[in-house]
Order: structure tokens, then C-alpha cells, then sequence
């Protein structure tokens, strides 16, 4: 049995990982501060006598210190997430993404020194964003990054994230603190919210409602789902990987498809089909407004390292959603973020 804190394990991936990680054995302590996630995420495992619950800030090191004393493994969710956040938000946002991962490598790099024989697996969940408008078919993980200006708002969460791996690569570099990095790219599934930028969730309750569903600008910009499942698999795996330590790796799906597809996917599981309509992004964002045409991920290495075995394809993880209901609050939502 593992000792286990997962950071923001309320959130949508991390309530997934959390019942990954129990189911596995091991004992799992969460620490969130509810800023985007709830501990209801958590509702099947409340009780499970291996978990715990800590309600709290990540990018406090008094907290983390406490927490990390008798630990052997740290998944770092804890995030400001999507692009619509960043957006709304922009000082929070950039915050939440760098001081808790900085908080939590300077913690871990001091405990190694009091406890050298006992080193801490440290995985840092990042972000297909840190890519930006990189023209590319598809990215290794090698690709260049791309941002596009300071003045729009956009950029600085992958450039935020991006900061995050130069900080944990350092880590590895300086300290040899063992870190393993995952870019995901879209991630889907039950628990997922619409109003942070989330485009699925979003169409789906669009077409709940009757419709329409807004897809913005041309609709012809492309992504990858990968079932929530299916992507904690891969983060057990790499984990388990002597080969993953000091390594970047993208993660997710390599099935593109086009935004307007989905919407066209989504809308046919609805009698009446609801109507799909097109919104520019000046309109939805404002006209600094940037976006990425096509999001693809080159897996090599990711197949190289674990045995990368998908069981959820697009049209299960849709019907799955449509079935479930998902829990979008709020319509505000761009399919240009994850
Ligand atoms: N969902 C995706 O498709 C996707 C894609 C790329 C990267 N990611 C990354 O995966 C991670 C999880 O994302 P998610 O989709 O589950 O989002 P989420 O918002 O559901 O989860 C983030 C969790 O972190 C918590 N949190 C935020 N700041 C915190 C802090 N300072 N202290 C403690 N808890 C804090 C939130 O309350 C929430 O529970 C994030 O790091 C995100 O950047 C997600």
C-alpha cells in the first residue's frame, strides 16, 4: 500500500484518479480548496476507510509540509483551469497555476534532504496549452511553443503551465526530485464542468435544454477526447515507469475531429435533432480573442513507455454523458480550450 496526496482531488480528473488510486490499495489524503471542484466529486469514496480529506490551499507550506512528512507518491492537480477562467480571471488564474506547484517542489526538495532514502514520485498534470498556436499537424513533445502576445489573455495559462514543467524539470535537474510530467490534451467524461471552458459538457447540456448548440467561428477546428478513465490509466501507469522519471509526455487521444462533428455527434442523439448555430469568438470573447485550429498529439512515447491501451472511443463516452448529465452551471464556454 501507497501513500498518496493528490492535490485539487475534488476537481473533475482528480475525484477519478482518487477512486483509481483506492481502488488500487493505496491510502489517499486530497487537499483542495473547492475553487472550481467540491468535495460531492467525492461522494462514493467519503468513507472509504484509506481516504482523506484536507480543505485547503495547495500553495500553503505549512499545510503541504504537515501533509508530505509520511508520503511516498505526489499527483499535482490543483490548477486554475481552462481558458475561460483565465480569461474572467486573469491574476487568479496565473496564481493558482505557479505558486502551488512551486510550493509543493520546494516542499518535497526539502524532505528529500531530511529523508534522502525516501524519495517522492512527484507527477505534475499540464497541459496541451503549453503548445499554443504551434501550426503543426501534430506535436511531440519536442515541439516548439508558440504563445502569441502578452495583451491577449489566452496565452498566459499555457504559458503559465509551461513555467510549471521549466520549475519541476528544474527540480529534477538540481535535486534529482523525481518528477514525471503529463500534457493532457481533452480530457472527457462524468463530473466534467461546462463553465470553465469545457466544450463537450457544454454541447450536451445545450442540446438538453433543446438546443441550439454554439459552436464558435467555422466550427472546423480540431481536438482529441479522451475518456477520463482511460487517461488516469495512463498517469497509473507512467507512475509505475522507472523510464518516465525527469520525462514530458502528452497524453489523451490521438483521434482528431472537428468541433463542428462533435456538435453534429451530439445533437443526433436528440429527437428533435436540435439546431447547431455559429458564434464568432469576438463575440464570445473579445476581438484579442486567439485560437488553436488543430490539436493533435504525437503518443509516441507515451505507447513507448506503457502499455497505452484506450477502452473508451468518441461515440461511447458520448452516449455515456448523454446518459449520465453532466454538471454544467453555466452556458459561457469555448471549444477553443480543453
Ligand atoms: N480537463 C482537461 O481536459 C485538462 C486538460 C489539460 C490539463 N488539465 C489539467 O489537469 C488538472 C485537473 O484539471 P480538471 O479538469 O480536473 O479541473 P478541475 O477544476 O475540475 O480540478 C482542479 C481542482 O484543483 C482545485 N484547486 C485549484 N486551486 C487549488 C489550490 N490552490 N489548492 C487546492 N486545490 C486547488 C480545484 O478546486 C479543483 O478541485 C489541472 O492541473 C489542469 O490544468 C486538464
Amino acid at each position: 500500500m501507497k501513500k498518496i496526496l493528490v492535490t485539487g482531488g475534488a476537481g473533475f480528473i482528480g475525484s477519478h484518479l482518487t477512486e483509481a488510486l483506492l481502488q488500487r490499495g493505496d491510502h489517499v489524503t486530497v487537499i483542495d480548496d473547492e475553487s472550481t471542484g467540491a468535495q460531492v466529486n467525492l461522494a462514493d469514496v467519503c468513507r472509504h476507510p484509506l481516504f482523506s480529506w484536507v480543505s485547503g490551499s495547495a500553495d500553503d507550506r505549512r499545510t503541504i509540509d504537515a501533509l508530505l512528512d509520511d508520503i511516498d507518491e505526489v499527483y499535482h492537480l490543483a490548477s486554475a483551469v481552462g481558458v475561460a477562467l483565465v480569461a474572467s480571471r486573469p491574476i487568479e488564474a496565473i496564481q493558482r497555476i505557479l505558486q502551488p506547484n512551486h510550493v509543493v517542489l520546494a516542499a518535497l526538495q526539502q524532505r528529500q534532504e531530511r529523508l534522502p532514502s525516501r524519495p517522492v514520485r512527484f507527477f505534475l498534470a499540464s497541459s496541451s496549452e503549453v503548445y499554443g498556436k504551434n501550426p503543426s499537424e501534430s506535436w511531440p513533445e519536442g515541439a516548439d511553443l508558440i504563445f502569441g502576445p502578452t495583451h491577449c489573455a489566452r496565452w498566459s495559462y499555457g504559458a503559465s503551465k509551461a513555467i510549471d514543467e521549466f520549475m519541476a524539470l528544474a527540480y529534477w535537474r538540481q535535486y534529482q526530485l523525481p518528477v514525471v510530467i503529463g500534457r493532457f490534451f481533452n480530457v472527457v467524461g462524468p463530473r466534467q464542468r461546462g463553465d470553465y471552458g469545457m466544450v463537450l459538457p457544454r454541447l450536451i447540456d445545450a442540446a438538453k435544454r433543446g438546443g441550439p448548440l454554439t459552436v464558435h467561428d467555422d466550427g472546423h477546428q480540431v481536438r482529441c477526447f479522451a475518456h477520463v478513465r482511460d487517461v488516469v490509466a495512463q498517469v497509473l501507469q507512467l507512475m509505475e515507469s522507472p523510464q518516465a522519471v525527469g520525462q514530458v509526455f502528452n497524453m489523451g487521444s490521438d483521434q482528431p475531429i472537428s468541433i463542428l462533428e462533435l456538435a453534429r455527434q451530439v445533437a443526433d442523439h436528440f429527437t428533435p435533432v436540435p439546431a447547431i448555430q455559429f458564434q464568432a469568438y469576438a463575440e464570445a470573447y473579445d476581438a484579442d480573442f486567439e485560437d488553436v485550429r488543430r490539436r493533435v498529439p504525437d503518443l509516441s512515447r507515451l505507447r513507448a513507455t506503457i502499455d497505452y491501451r484506450p477502452q473508451y472511443d468518441l461515440p461511447a463516452i458520448i452516449r455515456e454523458l448523454v446518459e449520465q448529465g453532466t454538471s454544467t452551471t453555466d452556458t459561457r464556454s469555448t471549444d477553443a480550450s480543453e
